[in-house]
């Protein structure tokens, strides 16, 4: 499903308002609320507004699990630290407890720390399949998500939940979360938002079939929901 929103505030407040109601519905039904946050610029407004009123007393923070979709292999206090940004612009100012926030730790050590993630979703899920009750997405310009970047080959990964990833020109390696992972959600929502946007949203959507597929588009949840939240610079070129 595709929403249209007429800026980044009303996008931000729309995407901060389905996650207190999806919070409220998962802890109901299951006494948990499971996220997966993503990095980069786009949803730091939405994770503000997670900390403040109205939204912040309607979400039942104490059964809410904090997980990444990816993760720079930086340091913790490194300010490309996808984790970094949400402590310090959300989940700091709100009562979670230590055991709630499930990082990804993979500075110095990438392949140990993504084999390492998967073993501590494992333990977490336990039984249970891994899904996800809510995962924020992004869209790169080059339409990866997560960090499921064009040319990697995680992009063919069907079993392992999580893998290591490498821009060329970037000093440091990532890890993120794979697409068969990432489908069992129960609801996935991208936030795209701003003109340098426009060019790949038209890729998604009006691509011609021929086209290979973008990182993006392999998002597609077996059982879950997707939703694109999008603001109308980003929308710019879709009929
Ligand atoms: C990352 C993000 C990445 C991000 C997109 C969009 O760690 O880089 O997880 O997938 O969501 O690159 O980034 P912006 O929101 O900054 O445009």
């Amino acid at each position: 499903m595709i929403k249209l929103f007429e800026n980044k505030e009303t996008l931000s407040r729309a995407a901060a308002e389905l996650f207190a109601t999806q919070a409220q519905t998962a802890v109901t039904a299951h006494r948990r609320f499971t996220v997966v946050l993503s990095g980069g610029e786009t949803p730091r407004r939405t994770y503000e507004l997670l900390a403040q009123e109205p939204y912040r007393s309607r979400i039942p923070w104490p059964q809410v699990h904090i997980f990444w979709g990816d993760e720079r292999c930086v340091p913790a206090d490194d300010p490309r630290n996808n984790a970094g940004v949400a402590r310090r612009t959300c989940l700091d100012a709100l009562p979670l407890a230590r055991e709630q926030l499930h990082p990804i730790v993979c500075e110095g050590a990438p392949s140990l720390g993504a084999e390492k993630y998967a073993a501590h979703l494992r333990r977490f899920f336990g039984n249970d399949p891994p899904r996800f009750d809510f995962i924020f997405l992004g869209l790169g310009e080059d339409g990866h998500t997560a960090s499921l970047l064009p040319t990697s080959k995680a992009l063919r990964e069907q079993v392992r939940w999580t893998a290591v990833t490498r821009r060329p020109e970037e000093a440091f390696s990532r890890v993120t979360l794979t697409a068969p992972l990432l489908n069992q959600a129960a609801l996935v929502v991208f936030l795209v938002m701003g003109q340098n946007k426009a060019r790949v949203v038209q890729s998604l959507f009006k691509a011609p079939s021929h086209q290979p597929l973008l990182p993006a588009q392999l998002i597609q949840p077996a059982s879950g929901e997707l939703y694109w939240f999008i603001d109308q610079e980003a929308a710019s070129l879709l009929d």
